[in-house]
């Protein structure tokens, strides 16, 4: 996607940073909001008023169409400090591309490159020493956009206001997580909305995966809607797993099109293992635990990282995966990704965007 606007983005410091109030050797993810935030509005047809500002809240219409009909869209990118101190975000030309695309599947308009990605160097530049540089820690960065115009009646509103909010971070998951496959609820169905990163897709996985919270499971792993037979994506993350040789993961635009699942699924080609998206069904992967095929398992995505899966429930029975030491692949994915990440290796991918 190319776009020529340039946008002055017009910056105000904070008075007061918060930023002492940081205890970064025990962070928890997304409680504590970076000292400022990018805030650009789009009305009459046009983006205006890019700026980065103090973080502090919106005032909304009660009325506006976020609120009662869902255009809301989000993104989740990491940034990370190397040893020098340089200032890096992980593929962050990716996530904009799939922002515009959950942008224009809820009939929003797409937030143009000088105002995405310009944004995001200018907001990190302000907050560079917000980056912890911890092993393990690193900038959680937040675009998100919203429908404001107060307006009852269901059509596409007339004005959004899209903003970038960061946070340090911790692990999300710090250790092996279980998931219990959904044999009920749906996440989303051919044709609908289950590939952009909108919202209610995070709003309809509470209700299920508090249900399996209570039966003992961290998460839920979503199946298609038809027949509940096919693996998608977990509450919070992507899928992979190695079987036999492969690595796999599911497709289609019922998931969401990761970015790390991407990035693993391209390593995996590069390093030569056979890698496959594709169907998987929860047959092929109870019964691949069981004989053993089913070597690796687990969630990708950006909070996620790669979080190793201890194991799988289905219809009443447990499936064991083997211990998380042995898990060549995610544990050298996860190893190089870290290294890259944090500038320890070079970058032969152009991954790195260095603010
Ligand atoms: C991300 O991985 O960035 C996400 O948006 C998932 C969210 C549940 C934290």
């Amino acid at each position: 996607m190319s776009d020529t606007n340039t946008y002055s983005i017009r910056v105000e410091p904070t008075k007061e940073s918060r930023l002492s109030q940081v205890d970064f050797s025990n962070l928890k993810f997304g409680a504590i909001m970076s000292d400022h935030m990018l805030v650009a509005t789009y009305d009459d047809g046009a983006w205006q008023d890019v700026a980065v500002v103090p973080y502090g809240d919106f005032t909304v219409n009660p009325s506006m169409s976020a609120l009662h009909y869902g255009q809301a869209i989000f993104e989740g990118i990491k940034g990370y400090k190397f040893a020098d101190g340089t200032v890096s975000i992980f593929r962050p030309d990716k996530n904009w591309e799939r922002f515009n695309k959950s942008a224009k599947r809820l009939q929003m308009p797409e937030v143009p490159e000088g105002i995405f990605m310009d944004g995001l160097k200018t907001l990190l530049d302000v907050d560079r020493s917000w980056v912890p540089s911890q092993e393990g820690t690193s900038l959680y960065i937040r675009p998100f956009m919203f429908a404001t115009e107060g307006a009852l009646g269901v059509h596409p509103s007339k004005s959004y206001t899209f903003a970038i909010i960061t946070c340090p971070v911790g692990a999300y998951y710090s250790k092996p997580i279980s998931l219990k496959v959904e044999t009920y609820y749906t996440r989303a169905a051919e044709g609908g909305v289950g590939f952009s990163k909108n919202a209610g897709n995070y709003a309809l996985s509470l209700y299920p995966t508090q249900l399996a919270n209570d039966e003992g499971y961290d998460q839920i792993m979503w199946t298609d809607a038809n027949e509940h037979k096919y693996v998608e994506e977990a509450g919070t993350a992507n899928l992979i797993f190695r079987i036999g040789d492969t690595i796999i993961t599911p497709h289609g635009d019922t998931i969401l099109h990761g970015v790390t699942r991407r990035t693993i699924m391209e390593l995996a080609e590069k390093w030569g293992y056979k890698a496959e998206q594709r169907k998987v069904s929860v047959q092929e992967l109870t019964d691949g635990i069981k004989d053993g095929r089913v070597s690796e398992a687990f969630a990708a995505g950006t909070a996620a990282t790669v979080t190793h899966i201890s194991r799988i429930g289905y219809e009443g029975q447990d499936y064991e995966l083997p211990p998380v030491e042995g898990r060549e692949f995610s544990n050298k994915v996860l190893d190089y990704l870290n290294q890259l990440r944090y500038g320890k290796i070079n970058d032969p991918f152009g991954w790195n965007f260095i603010i």
